[in-house]
C-alpha cells in the first residue's frame, strides 16, 4: 500500500486521526493523500506536510485510487450520488467509515458495480492504535490486501461479517469513550487517596497500558489475571466486589447494548 493515492472525503475527527497516523508513520507518502471538507481552516496543518486539500470531492475521487469516505451517516448517500459520475470501477476502490450504512446503500447510491468495503476504525488512528473492523463483498485478494494494508498502517485489522459492523462500532469505536471514562474515574479515585491528578493519570494510563499488554502478548482471560492480584481477605478483592455490588460489569454491558440498539435503531 505504498503507490496507490488514498482521498479522504469529509475528513473530519475520525479523518483527521487516521491522516496524522499515517503523518506519523514516516513511511506513508504524504503527497499520496487527498483530504476534503467544505470548511479546510482545520487542514491546513497537514496542507504544510505535502497533503492535498480541497474541498471539491470530485476531483479528489479523480486523483485517487482508494476512496476512504469519512462522512456522516446522514449525508454521505447524498454525497456519493454528486460524485458518482467521477467513480470509476476499474480503478476506485470505495471504503466507507459510516456508522449504520449499509454496503448495499451504498452500492445503490453510486449506481455501479465496484469494490465496495466498510470500515470501523477507531480515534487511536492518531497514534496507529486502531483496531479495524473491515467487511466487504469484494473477493479479489489483491483489493483486500490494499484495504488491509491501509487500515494496518494505522494499528491493526479484524475481518468480519457485514452483519457485524455495528456491533463492531459499539465496542471498537464507542469502546474509546467507555474506556477513557474509566480511566477518568480511575483518575479521580486516585486523587481522592491522595495524588495530585497529573501524577495519578500517569499511574492510571500505564496500569491501563500494562493490563492490555497483558492480554494481548499472552492472550490470557482477564480474570485469570484478576485472580493473581486478589489475595484472599485482601484489599483487591474487597474494592472489586465493592465495584460489582454496585454494578460496575452491569452498568458497562447495559451501556453497551444501549449503543448497540441506537445504531439499530
Ligand atoms: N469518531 C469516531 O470515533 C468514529 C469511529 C468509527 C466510525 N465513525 C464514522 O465516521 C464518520 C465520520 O465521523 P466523525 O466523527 O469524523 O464526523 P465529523 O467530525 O463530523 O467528520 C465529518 C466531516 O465531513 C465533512 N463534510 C460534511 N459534508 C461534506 C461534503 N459535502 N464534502 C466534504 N466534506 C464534508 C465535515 O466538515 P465540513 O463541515 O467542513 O465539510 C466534517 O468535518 C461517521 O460516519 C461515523 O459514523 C466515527
Amino acid at each position: 500500500m505504498k503507490n496507490e493515492k488514498v482521498a479522504i472525503i469529509g475528513a473530519g475527527n475520525l479523518g483527521k486521526s487516521i491522516i496524522q497516523g499515517l503523518i506519523d508513520t514516516k513511511s506513508f507518502p504524504l503527497k499520496n493523500i487527498t483530504a476534503t471538507k467544505r470548511n479546510l481552516a482545520d487542514l491546513k496543518d497537514f496542507e504544510e506536510k505535502g497533503i492535498t486539500i480541497t474541498s471539491d470531492n470530485s476531483s479528489a475521487v479523480e486523483g485517487s485510487e482508494l476512496i476512504i469516505v469519512a462522512l456522516k451517516p446522514h449525508n454521505i448517500l447524498s454525497v456519493l450520488e454528486e460524485i458518482s459520475s467521477k467513480i470509476n470501477p476499474d480503478k476506485h476502490i470505495i471504503v466507507s467509515l459510516a456508522t449504520g450504512i449499509s454496503i448495499a446503500q451504498i452500492q445503490k447510491s453510486i449506481g455501479k458495480d465496484l469494490p465496495i468495503y466498510r470500515a470501523m476504525p477507531n480515534t487511536a488512528a492518531d497514534v496507529q492504535e486502531s483496531v479495524t473492523c473491515i467487511c466487504s463483498t469484494d473477493l479479489d485478494k489483491e483489493r483486500n490486501e490494499t484495504v488491509k494494508s491501509f487500515f494496518n498502517s494505522i494499528g491493526s485489522t479484524i475481518q468480519i461479517n457485514e452483519d457485524l459492523m455495528e456491533a463492531a462500532t459499539v465496542i471498537g469505536a464507542c469502546g474509546i469513550a467507555y474506556v477513557l471514562r474509566f480511566i477518568r474515574a480511575m483518575i479521580q479515585g486516585g486523587i481522592e487517596i491522595g495524588f495530585d491528578a497529573n501524577t495519578a493519570s500517569k499511574i492510571v494510563t500505564q496500569t491501563v497500558k500494562g493490563a492490555s499488554e497483558l492480554l494481548i502478548q499472552r492472550e490470557q482471560h482477564p480474570e485469570f489475571e484478576i485472580d493473581k492480584v486478589t489475595t484472599p481477605k485482601g484489599c483487591t478483592i474487597a474494592g472489586l466486589n465493592e465495584m460489582e455490588h454496585n454494578g460496575f460489569s452491569s452498568a458497562l454491558i447495559r451501556g453497551i447494548v444501549t449503543s448497540y440498539k441506537k445504531i439499530e435503531k
